[in-house]
């Protein structure tokens, strides 16, 4: 019987320890670091429009989806869909969705820990007092600095692979739990913080103004939002699918969603309510790309009263954020070589993360001595930069379709009668979730594709 299957990691303690793990997941650089410097580069108003949109009628009934797949098959993403393929009659094919996860989770860990790397340093810099009372050039340079010194890169990428592969080798429930409890509320109370300096600048409207009148949006920005929805989440790769796995039976999944997005939604807007105001206040460019917020919150933290030790705490919490968003990213793989390859936790750590630090090379070398290597795919993007085209493939491309096939194997493949099992949860509700994720989502997800192949 499905229902008595056991996963071989272990279990969550309890609901609550699942929440607060997919929430870690889910909440983290996507939220404060990438969702502001896309929505800037995107034009604003319509950008946000099209990406709460997607959360809604693509992202919920996805990650309801994912979970319920993770908790039937208790497996690592690539013997989930086999186990439950076999279950549910169907072709043995379905284990390419675990390889396309695993693969996208490795090449987006091993870009995220770079930029980790950037806020684990801007820890010190705001702690020594540089910011105080630093002008926008000021605070402009101190980023320039850093990312041209692929040495200091180096280093901190180095540090917080380490510290992923640490809690990783020790299993996702060991501290994740704790970690989360009191971090992830300190977090928001801190972007609070931030949000209410940005009401005094004067510009508050201003931001306000950008990210919701709807305006111009480019075809490839529907696909950028679209994707965004994806990355934010955790979707499309397996992660929340191995979470899930991990998940008691009877924990309501649907609840747990609907708990899960809106946070990640609500901290997104706020880093965006906080981002901006600062600014249009300070003359600076909404589309200044990925340093956009160590290029304007140090200006906050520069002005504000107590702003060192506020700035140094905020920074160390999105360390936090990075970091339970991280060990989600490479723990398909560690599941999976456990279950596979007989290795123990620790080796399966170990050697995922050399693998990843390795890649990451190439995203730091991007930003410095790799600046003008460039690279293009026809109809999809052209002269990106390495850390772009790893952005862009796995975010805007590997995500969406992994969601695709789990929505489609979910709603179309699986039996009624087990996926009505497994979600428990009342009719109408369970209705509407079907028909979304049979109709709404995979549509959805095509056209935004085409659109942005200039197919339509
Ligand atoms: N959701 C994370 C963030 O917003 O920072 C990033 C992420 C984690 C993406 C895990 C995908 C994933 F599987």
């Amino acid at each position: 019987m499905t229902s008595e299957r056991k996963s071989i990691h272990g279990q969550w303690s309890s609901r609550l320890a699942f929440i607060l793990a997919a929430t870690g997941s889910a909440v983290g650089l996507g939220n404060i670091w990438k969702f502001p410097y896309i929505t800037g580069e995107n034009g604003g108003g319509t950008f946000v429009l099209v990406y709460l949109l997607c959360i809604v009628l693509i992202g919920v009934p996805i990650m309801i989806a994912e979970i319920m797949l993770g908790r039937r098959g208790r497996q690592s993403p690539i013997n989930t869909m086999k186990t439950l393929a076999d279950e549910e009659r169907r072709n043995d094919h379905w284990v390419w969705l675990g390889w396309m996860g695993m693969i996208a989770g490795f090449l987006i860990l091993s870009y995220y820990s770079v930029i980790a790397g950037w806020a684990l340093s801007y820890i010190f810099r705001t702690a020594s007092g540089v910011f105080v009372g630093a002008t926008a050039d000021g605070v402009n340079s101190v980023f320039g600095d850093l990312v041209s010194d692929p040495e200091r890169l180096l280093a901190w990428h180095t540090i917080f692979m380490v510290m992923t592969m640490i809690v990783v080798s020790r299993g996702v429930k060991n501290g994740l739990e704790t970690a989360v409890r009191f971090l992830m509320p300190a977090l928001f109370a801190l972007l609070l913080m931030v949000v209410a300096y940005a009401m005094t600048t004067g510009y508050f409207m201003e931001g306000v103004q950008f990210m919701f009148t709807p305006g111009e949006i480019k075809r490839e920005g529907v696909l950028i939002a679209m994707g965004h929805a994806f990355f934010t989440l955790s979707l499309g790769m397996g992660a929340i699918m191995v979470y899930g796995s991990y998940l008691p039976k009877g924990t309501s999944i649907v609840q747990a969603t609907m708990f899960i997005a809106a946070a990640d939604t609500i901290v997104a807007l706020l880093a965006g309510l906080a981002i901006f105001p600062i600014v249009f206040a300070n003359g600076l460019e909404p589309g200044a790309g990925p340093g956009l917020i160590f290029k304007t919150l140090p200006i906050a933290f520069g002005q504000m009263e107590a702003g060192t030790l506020i700035g140094t705490a905020f920074f160390v919490l999105l360390v936090f954020a990075a970091w339970t968003s991280a060990i989600s990213l490479i723990e398909p793989v560690v599941a999976w070589l456990v279950e596979n390859k007989g290795m123990n936790r620790l080796y399966a750590s170990v050697w995922t993360g050399v693998a990843t630090w390795f890649l990451g090379l190439g995203t730091i070398f991007s930003f410095n001595i790799w600046s003008d290597k460039t690279w293009s795919i026809p109809y999809l993007f052209k002269n990106y930069s390495f850390f772009d085209t790893l952005d862009y493939l796995t975010a805007n491309v590997m995500l969406p379709l992994g969601g695709l096939f789990i929505a489609i194997f979910a709603a179309w493949l699986m039996r009624e009668t087990s996926s009505r099992d497994e979600l428990n949860t009342y009719n109408g509700l369970y209705k509407l979730w079907r028909i979304l994720l049979r109709y709404v989502t995979p549509i959805a997800v095509i056209i935004v594709f085409l659109k942005a192949v200039s197919v339509i």
